[in-house]
């Protein structure tokens, strides 16, 4: 990507916004225009035509939605599609609208049916059931992946998607119950460490199997993707392996110094049994990822100290 085209990248508080904005200025792309949610509310369609008409981006990112894990989607269904499906929609439709030549998207991995085969291959997109924990925020995404290949083969624009596996790292949401199983699980044992407390409680039963990939690395993998010519509509961006939350947990354990016991509460829900990406079409383009769970996950460790020590941590 030229240095010089101009960005309008969204979510750039957010973990994936912040990590693409690292990305971005490191290739010396400065060129950006950012909007906190305070500055533009994404669902707010008129506001979004009016800065997408001050900024002319040449280049669109989405790197904003309305995220979390397992609670907040059994909690909040309504929000959860309302928010996805309105700033998928302002923002494709309205990009193009202003003559926006290329956009991508971000889904997510809970795209694909519960039951397919792993690992999860793009093909099997819409070939059965989803999971039930989080349908209306994969419905919605799986809406804003439909918006950018059908106006990519009507309009001819370069809208595509990118479907990352669960994402870690800095700037990562760390709120108790609505907070992704990974950050979750550091706060908890973080938390267990410093009151010396005997044991730490986890939900489930362990058996669950995840795919995490670090940040930094999904941020170069949408780079990557947004340096090709024909990029495809919709590409996996994973890992490659994944690990029990058991095994996950005993990671962050060592990574926390916690010497005490873990326990589990099976009448938590555990959802999706595996999910596992193939992440064989993005590799074949040349991407890879870099950072190892384990040096991801002490490497993140890190800026969550920095990051409550300054006060910054969120959630
Ligand atoms: N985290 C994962 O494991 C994961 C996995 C796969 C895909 N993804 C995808 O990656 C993208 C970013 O996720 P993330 O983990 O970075 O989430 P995040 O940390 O919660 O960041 C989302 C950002 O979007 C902003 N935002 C949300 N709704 C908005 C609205 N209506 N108007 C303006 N800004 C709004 C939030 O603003 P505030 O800071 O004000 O809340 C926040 O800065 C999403 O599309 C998500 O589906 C994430």
């Amino acid at each position: 990507m030229n240095p010089s085209t101009k960005i309008f990248l969204t979510g750039h508080r957010g973990m994936v916004g912040s990590a693409m904005h690292r990305a971005l200025l490191a290739k010396g792309c400065d060129n950006l225009a950012l909007r906190t949610r305070q500055e533009l509310d994404l669902c707010d369609a008129a506001a979004v035509h009016a800065a997408l008409g001050a900024e002319k981006p040449e280049v669109v990112i989405v790197g904003a939605a309305r995220v979390g894990g397992i609670h907040a989607n059994n909690t909040y269904p309504a929000e959860f599609i309302h928010e996805n499906l309105a700033s998928a929609h302002n923002l494709i439709h309205l990009s193009w609208k202003h003559g926006v030549k290329r956009l991508l998207f971000l889904g997510s991995s809970c795209i694909y049916p519960r039951e397919a085969a792993q690992p999860l291959t793009e093909a099997s997109l819409l070939t059965g059931p989803l999971e039930p924990t989080n349908e209306p925020y994969a419905i919605a995404k799986i809406a804003g992946l439909k918006l950018c290949q059908y106006y990519r083969k009507q309009y001819g624009v370069l809208y595509h998607s990118a479907m990352p596996t669960n994402l870690y790292g800095p700037g990562d949401n760390y709120h108790p119950e609505n907070s992704h199983v990974l950050p979750a699980l550091l706060r908890r044992f973080h938390e267990a460490t410093q009151n010396g407390a005997p044991d730490v409680t986890l939900w489930g039963t362990g058996s669950p199997l995840r795919e995490f990939l670090h940040v930094d690395d999904l941020a170069a993998g949408c780079l990557h993707l947004l340096g090709l010519d024909n990029p495809p509509d919709w590409v996996n961006i994973g890992y490659g392996s994944d690990v029990t939350i058991k095994e996950v947990a005993e990671i962050i354990r060592d990574v926390t110094g916690f010497q005490g016991e873990l326990k589990w509460d099976t009448s938590r829900p555990d959802g999706t049994p595996r999910k596992l990406m193939s992440s064989d079409i993005i590799r074949d383009t040349g991407w890879e990822p870099k950072i190892g769970l384990r040096e991801g996950i002490e490497q993140t460790y890190q800026s969550f100290k920095d990051e409550l020590a300054a006060g910054t941590l969120r959630g």
